[in-house]
């Protein structure tokens, strides 16, 4: 690969380890751009959705891709607006059926191949906090800073319990429990960029601490690799 446009800080996961918040927040504190490679996942999914396209279909679904137009737009302490084609899809990007879709569309290779330069894209100075799957593995291998963030599957199941409670949505902790270990074990035994840290990944276990006490360790760590705030070292 050839070498980074900008420092980039790579944070991978299973879903509900609080990387989405966490990245954000170091994004924000550094003043770095980030990348939510997820959405990317689910904004695929949304096209295959609307287009009725074979999701099995790597060479159709990898066109639909290639040709969407997207945009991003950060709201300060909001998360981020996200348009598909001129139309804002920020709260059909998060339901339930997208991201259904998105986990399996996620396995083609043939999409993943064409993410990968959208991805690579988003690096740019003064750096990037990428936030995904396989940021550190696959998209970003040279990344000086490599986060894995995990944490158990019950206390992940207890966090999205709360955030739907608050949602005012009605969910049972055993089945979110259930849908979390499926997910899972998708995610981690797919044969294309499977969920793994890398080996020069810092495995962060957050099931104990709160976001900020995640945050503080993560910009220690970017630290310590002469990553501050709005400057790139080089
Ligand atoms: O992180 P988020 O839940 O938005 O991701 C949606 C789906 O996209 C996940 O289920 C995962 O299968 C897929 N994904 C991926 N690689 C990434 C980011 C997300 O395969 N880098």
């Amino acid at each position: 690969m050839t070498e980074l446009a900008a420092p980039v800080i790579t944070i991978d996961g299973p879903s509900g380890a609080g990387k989405g918040t966490v990245a954000q927040r170091v994004a924000e504190t550094l003043g770095f751009a980030l990348l939510d490679s997820g959405a990317l996942y689910r904004l695929s999914a949304l096209a295959v959705l609307r287009h009725g396209a074979d999701p099995a279909d790597g060479e159709a679904v990898a066109a639909l891709a290639a040709a969407m137009q997207i945009r991003f737009e950060a709201e300060p302490g909001q998360g981020v607006r996200t348009w598909l084609d001129g139309e804002d899809v920020s709260q059909a990007l998060r339901n339930e059926e997208t991201a259904a879709m998105a986990s399996k569309v996620a396995v083609l290779p043939q999409l993943r191949r064409q993410l990968l330069d959208v991805q690579r894209g988003f690096a740019r100075a003064p750096g990037l906090v990428a936030d995904g799957r396989d940021m550190g593995t696959v998209v970003f291998p040279d990344a000086p800073v490599k986060i894995f963030l995990t944490a158990s599957a019950q206390v992940r199941a207890e966090r999205r319990l709360k955030q739907l409670k608050e949602k005012g949505i009605d969910a049972n902790l055993p089945s979110l429990l259930e849908d979390i270990s499926q997910r899972d074990a998708r995610d981690s035994e797919r044969k294309t960029a499977p969920l793994k840290p890398a080996a020069d990944a810092v495995t962060i276990d957050s099931s104990a601490l709160n976001i900020d006490q995640v945050c503080q360790q993560v910009l220690e760590i970017a630290e310590k690799n002469g990553i501050r705030r709005g400057e790139s070292e080089s």
